[in-house]
């Protein structure tokens, strides 16, 4: 295990649950606000100062429908960001472990994604997580990537909490039936990073909860978990027009070696809904 890693993007979802699992090193966390990682002078200066043994970014843009009209916004957190962090830790001689996303696929497939499939974005956000991918293989031989999905957790904007809060207000939801993918609970993943940082094992890995569902699926499980009555409506993608397409199927799986492999993602809900949410600690 590294001794000493510094982490960008600390301050989002997975910058905090890698916080609370990486015990065993000294830390250097990093939220925006401290480092800007669209930044090339200020990611060296950084990397000069902390001298990590390790770099991880879990810093994003996330905003998939706004990347659409936004494309410097998203290629500069999405591709410049993770290319200025590979060429600072291969200078440094260090590995990089990059965090990027199933929106890199299509979604017409019929069984999960692995590592070897060809992507093909069909999004702004998509493709310029894809760029980051490439700067990122093309700079730092010594990199992890590791594609995840739909992630959610206690404290974070993402659509759990937010299906959540739509079930206690309304008489009604309405979520998207005919959209798969990996609903992939952040303390799950976390820890299935922190599984494969000993490993030194360099290349790109599918790390999600197992199985598989639709949002709709999502939706219902999680206010059974909570104990909520509101009922679910499944509706169809037609029904709820987005400025970006999402994929219809991005489940993810994976052939690669070490496997790392999260529990199915009816265990993340269970964990999720028995953890306090943020407001009631
Ligand atoms: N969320 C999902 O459902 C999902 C799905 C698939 C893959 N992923 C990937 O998983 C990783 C972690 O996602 P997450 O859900 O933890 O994201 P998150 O909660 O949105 O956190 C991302 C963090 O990155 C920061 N950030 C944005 N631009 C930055 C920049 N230029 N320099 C430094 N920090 C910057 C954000 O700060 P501000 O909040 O101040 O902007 C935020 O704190 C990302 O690579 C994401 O693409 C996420």
């Amino acid at each position: 295990m590294p001794s000493k890693v510094l982490i960008a993007g600390a301050g989002g979802q997975l910058g905090r649950a890698l916080q609370s699992v990486l015990v065993d090193c000294e830390l250097a966390p990093r939220t925006r606000g401290e480092l800007d990682i669209s930044d090339l002078d200020a990611v060296r200066a950084a990397i000069e100062q902390v001298r990590p043994e390790l770099v991880i970014n879990a810093a994003a843009y996330n905003a998939v429908d706004a990347a659409e009209t936004d494309a410097e916004g998203a290629y500069a957190g999405n591709a410049l960001g993770p290319r200025n962090l590979a060429l600072a830790t291969a200078a440094a001689g260090i590995p990089l472990l990059h965090v990027s996303t199933d929106y890199v696929f299509d979604g017409r497939a019929t069984r999960p994604y692995h590592e070897f499939d060809p992507p093909n974005p069909r999004t702004v956000y998509g493709n310029s997580k894809l760029a980051g991918e490439k700067a990122v293989r093309d700079l730092n031989p010594r990199h992890y990537i590791v594609r995840t999905a739909w992630l959610y957790c206690a404290d974070g904007q993402n659509f759990a909490n937010t299906i959540l809060r739509l079930g206690g207000e309304r008489d009604e939801v309405r979520v998207v039936s005919d959209q798969y993918g990996s609903p992939t609970y952040v303390p799950h993943l976390a820890a299935g990073i922190a599984q494969l940082l000993p490993s030194r094992a360099f290349g790109t890995y599918h790390i999600v909860n197992g199985g598989a569902a639709s949002w709709y699926d999502f939706a219902v499980a999680l206010f059974e978990a909570r104990g909520l009555t509101t009922p679910v409506i499944p509706v169809s993608t037609a029904d709820f027009p987005r400025p970006a397409e999402r994929p219809r199927y991005s489940v993810l799986g994976t052939l690669q070696q070490p496997r790392i492999e999260l529990p199915d993602w009816r265990e993340g809900v269970r964990e999720f809904a028995a953890a306090k949410p943020a407001d009631e600690r």
